[in-house]
């Protein structure tokens, strides 16, 4: 029945684990994915997490069914951790939100609604480059995928002015996908007087705005901070789809909680828009994973865990920082002529190095240090313990 299917190439991302996990070297860095490690690069389970997971457990919940749309008191807290407390369209009820199974799922979901339901043109826009699967899901759900500028490789930063020339040319009526912050993979963000300029473009243009919002508090450290851009286009008045993830900032990875949102023009709206939204999510999964979305909702509800929480973000992002800055001061010591500036510019889990393909093979091949072709640094995976054979054997292939 398959003989004309062919052999697919392993995935950009999790096919880098794959090669990590084969590779016999002690040495071995697998830089690849965007997930955060300890100083001794093994997995991390954030204190928060692990009593927030011992309450719920010891509540001794049964198993069943979650409802199509998840957990209330998982998803109201989540889209208010992105809104704030104060804010007019939640207070108002223009917000549709669900439990998805994390940030893939929300985008999922968004992307099935929008390719049912949106009436504008059916392309995406989205920045050049963006993370891996956005082009997948989105097409999956029938929709076109196109690009705006984003990043500049010869400065290492954003393009704001091509960024903004790019989206005064979209058609009125597309969809136009953002990175709330913690950009994947550049790790380069527009500043708050740039998200004002953007937000003003994309309401002039008419474009349809679907926030990817994966990395909360990742960023800076603190949540409210990288919110920013998400509050500006609340602000601004525009209605929007938003995509959330606790994988990062909760490290609840393979838990798969996350949440998707529509914020709609009004209350009456909001209720057709969620009709629509369980009749596709009963279609793709029945519903979500319970587990996980327990321990976000014990952590979001509870004001000692929250307060945990809140540090042990703080911590995760701060030891990324750090890591950063060793990471470049290494490169300047051995000699490298390099500028590494951007190591410590760019914010977020990952590093955009600028590294050529050929070089990113010979990192693999010859030191087994795994990162994506394109050059992308997962900084999550660099410690005080590798961080040194990592700056060697960058100096050595790029020198
Ligand atoms: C990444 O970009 O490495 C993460 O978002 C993990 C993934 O699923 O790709």
């Amino acid at each position: 029945w398959f003989t004309e299917v062919k052999m697919g190439p392993p995935d950009a991302i999790l096919g880098v684990t794959e090669a990590f996990k084969r590779d016999q070297n002690p040495k071995k860095m697998n830089v690849g994915v965007g997930a955060y490690r300890d100083d001794n690069t093994k997995p991390f389970v954030l204190p928060s997490v692990r009593e927030a997971e011992k309450r719920v457990v010891n509540r001794g919940l049964d198993k069943e069914y979650a409802p199509i749309v998840g957990f209330p008191e998982f998803y109201n807290k989540a889209i208010e951790l992105a809104l704030g407390k104060d804010s007019k369209r939640l207070q108002a009820k223009h917000n549709v939100t669900t439990q998805t199974i994390s940030g893939t799922g929300a985008l999922r979901v968004g992307a099935a609604f929008l390719s049912r339901f949106w009436t504008g043109c059916r392309d995406v826009y989205m920045p050049n480059p963006t993370w891996g699967n956005h082009v997948p899901i989105f097409e999956h759900s029938g929709l076109s995928v196109k690009r705006y500028r984003y990043y500049n490789p010869a400065s290492c930063d954003l393009d704001f002015a091509g960024m903004i020339e790019d989206l005064k040319k979209i058609p009125e009526g597309a969809i136009v996908l953002l990175h709330a912050c913690a950009h994947n993979p550049t790790g380069v963000d527009p500043t708050v007087e740039q998200w004002r300029e953007i937000s003003k473009v994309v309401k002039d243009r008419k474009l349809y705005p679907f926030i990817d919002f994966a990395y909360q508090g990742f960023a800076s450290g603190d949540v409210d901070r990288d919110a920013q851009a998400v509050r500006i286009f609340e602000a601004d008045g525009h209605d929007f789809c938003l995509a959330q993830s606790f994988a990062k900032n909760m490290g609840l990875y393979g838990e798969r909680a996350g949440a998707f949102s529509v914020i709609c023009t009004d209350e009456e709206e909001a209720a057709r828009v969620m009709s629509q939204v369980k009749i596709i999510i009963r279609g793709l999964y029945s519903s979500p994973p319970i587990h996980g979305a327990r321990i976000a909702a014990e952590i979001l509800n509870n004001d000692d865990l929250r307060k945990q929480w809140l540090v042990d973000v703080k911590q995760m992002a701060d030891r990324i920082i750090d890591a950063r800055c060793t990471l470049r001061e290494n490169l300047k010591k051995l000699g490298s002529s390099r500028s590494w500036e951007h190591i410590v510019n760019q914010i977020g889990m990952f590093c955009y190095t600028g590294l050529k393909p050929e070089q990113v093979t010979k990192l693999a091949k010859d030191y087994s240090i795994y990162m994506t072709q394109d050059g992308r640094i997962s900084m999550a995976g660099v410690s005080s313990k590798n961080v040194d054979y990592l700056a060697e054997s960058i100096h050595k292939v790029t020198k």
